[in-house]
């Protein structure tokens, strides 16, 4: 087993769970920050959110998952990318990549890096004050009111054009980065045409969903 994981396959195949996980949290953080948008004055947003940031099972063991999800697939990546240039450089003399491969495919750990940006940023703009207000000052109900923070946040034009660019790349991951997930797995049978499908409507549909969060809220005060 351990040597599996230390194959190429079993890399890939490890990379490709660990992107499955990070799918499954987007869609939650994604449905969970759509109601932000709902007109009750931010009932249910700030419910959900709440639950989610003082729940000792998501704190405890949802979180610290998390966390290590991102590391392991960002590091993966990177090795996975080392791994693909040597042998690059080493097979094809003289290499047509383009002839054989979309410009995102080959640039998977450019939308990475950005998307590893954005995270840094955003765990900045929301995850450090809500630790802060929990863990330093000792007072969770201080951070009850997300969707104000939220308000707060995409007030700022810069932060949202930063934030819609972010979501842009992420579309562009997800759209090479599902797939391939899925041919990782040996997802290549009779379901094929529906995953992609599937990962299609995945990949643009919840960006798209987080840049019309972003730029309701901006709107919405302008
Ligand atoms: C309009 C878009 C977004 C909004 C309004 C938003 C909002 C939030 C809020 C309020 C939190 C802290 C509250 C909590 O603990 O749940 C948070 C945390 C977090 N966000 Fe976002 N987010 C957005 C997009 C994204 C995207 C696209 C990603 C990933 C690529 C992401 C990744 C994370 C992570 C990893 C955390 C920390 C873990 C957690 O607390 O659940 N967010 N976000």
């Amino acid at each position: 087993m351990g040597r599996f994981f230390k194959s190429s396959i079993g890399r890939k195949f490890a990379m490709a769970l660990s992107a499955f996980f990070l799918m499954f949290f987007l869609l939650q953080h994604f449905l969970i920050n759509i109601t932000s948008i709902f007109p009750d004055n931010g009932k249910t947003f700030n419910k959900l959110s709440y639950f989610m940031g003082t729940n000792p099972a998501v704190q405890y063991v949802l979180q610290p998952i998390l966390l290590f999800g991102v590391i392991y697939h960002f590091v993966m990546g990177f090795i996975l990318e080392i791994q693909n240039r040597k042998a690059r450089q080493v097979k094809y003399a003289k290499n047509n990549d383009g002839a054989n491969s979309t410009w995102m495919s080959r640039n998977m750990i450019i939308s990475g890096t950005v998307i590893l940006a954005f995270m840094l940023f955003h765990f900045n703009d929301f995850w450090v004050p809500e630790i802060v207000d929990k863990f330093i000052e000792g007072n969770p109900q201080k951070s009850k009111d997300y969707l104000h923070h939220v308000k707060v946040m995409f007030k700022n034009p810069i932060r949202v054009v930063v934030y819609v660019i972010a979501f842009v790349f992420l579309a562009l991951h997800l759209l090479h980065g599902f797939n391939s997930a899925f041919q990782s797995v040996g997802a290549n049978n009779k379901y094929t045409k529906g995953l992609k499908s599937f990962s299609k409507i995945y990949s643009i549909g919840i960006p798209l969903g987080f840049i019309i969060i972003a730029l309701f809220h901006f709107f919405n005060q302008h």
